[in-house]
């Protein structure tokens, strides 16, 4: 564990206060595994969602989809993020024998020729076991904000996600770039070495590029698809 733990909360500005307040309130005191999941892709976001919720002592499910085509730096900043926190963060795999026919049938090059071959990689990857590990829960923790998209500007703190049976709870949604920023600094939590090399937002390696300053942050993922550039977690 490196800096984690070492502040007590009220040494920090109000607006990480808000964040674990806000966790509290809308998750309740009824907080366990076997109710609350956390998606991670180590992100920015995702890494102050992380820190905000072992400060609140929430014991929540914390998930990472491994794609199978992650960045080895992002795997880097997997391990690095465990070994800060001193947690495990539990591994979701898409099915073998999918991956296979996949594989055979279309082969990953398709991802660039066909949305409908690069969705059916997302849903095996992504969405299928995101699905499988959602059963049974009743909320799910994400880092989206309002100033990733326009898509996600409409989003609000807590939407039903009727598709997934539950409800996804987006503690950060008012966060701006800025307080991001600051937070990052503040916490000392680890953060992906591709964002220095100009990658803005970040996903699996074939789908994502770096963006340059005055592109849209999602413009490096799947940047040849005139599409909404949503994989199927999120509304697009
Ligand atoms: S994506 O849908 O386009 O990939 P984005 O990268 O903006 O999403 O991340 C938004 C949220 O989706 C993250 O805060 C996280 O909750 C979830 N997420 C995205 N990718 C992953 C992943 N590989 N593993 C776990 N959660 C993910
Ligand atoms: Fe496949 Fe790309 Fe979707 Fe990852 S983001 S699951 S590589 S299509």
């Amino acid at each position: 564990m490196a800096i984690f733990g070492k502040m007590v909360m009220s040494t920090y500005p109000p607006i990480f206060g808000r964040l674990v307040e806000d966790l509290k309130r809308v998750l309740g005191t009824e907080v366990s595994k076997d109710k609350v999941i956390l998606t991670t892709s180590f992100s920015k976001e995702d890494q102050i969602l992380t820190w905000a919720v072992l400060k609140a002592g929430l014991d929540v499910d914390i998930v990472s989809l491994d794609t199978g085509c992650l960045f080895p730096a992002t795997r880097q900043t997997w391990k690095a993020t465990e070994d800060h926190f001193g947690i495990e963060i539990r591994s979701l795999l898409p099915d073998p024998a999918e991956v296979a026919k996949f594989q055979a049938t279309q082969g990953l090059a398709s991802i660039y020729q066909d949305v409908s071959s690069r969705k059916s990689c997302c849903g095996m990857r992504k969405i299928q076991p995101l699905q499988k590990a959602c059963a049974g829960k009743s909320w799910w923790l994400t880092g989206l904000r309002k100033e990733q998209s326009s898509n996600r500007a409409a989003l609000e703190m807590v939407e039903d996600a009727p598709d997934w049976g539950l409800q996804k709870f987006h503690p950060l949604i008012h966060w701006s770039d800025e307080a991001l920023e600051s937070a990052l600094v503040l916490t000392g939590v680890p953060v992906n070495p591709l964002y220095a090399l100009g990658y803005a937002s970040i996903g699996c390696a074939p789908c994502t590029r770096p963006v340059l300053p005055s592109e849209d942050p999602r413009a490096g993922r799947w940047w040849w698809e005139q599409s909404s550039k949503e994989c199927g977690l999120h509304r697009g």
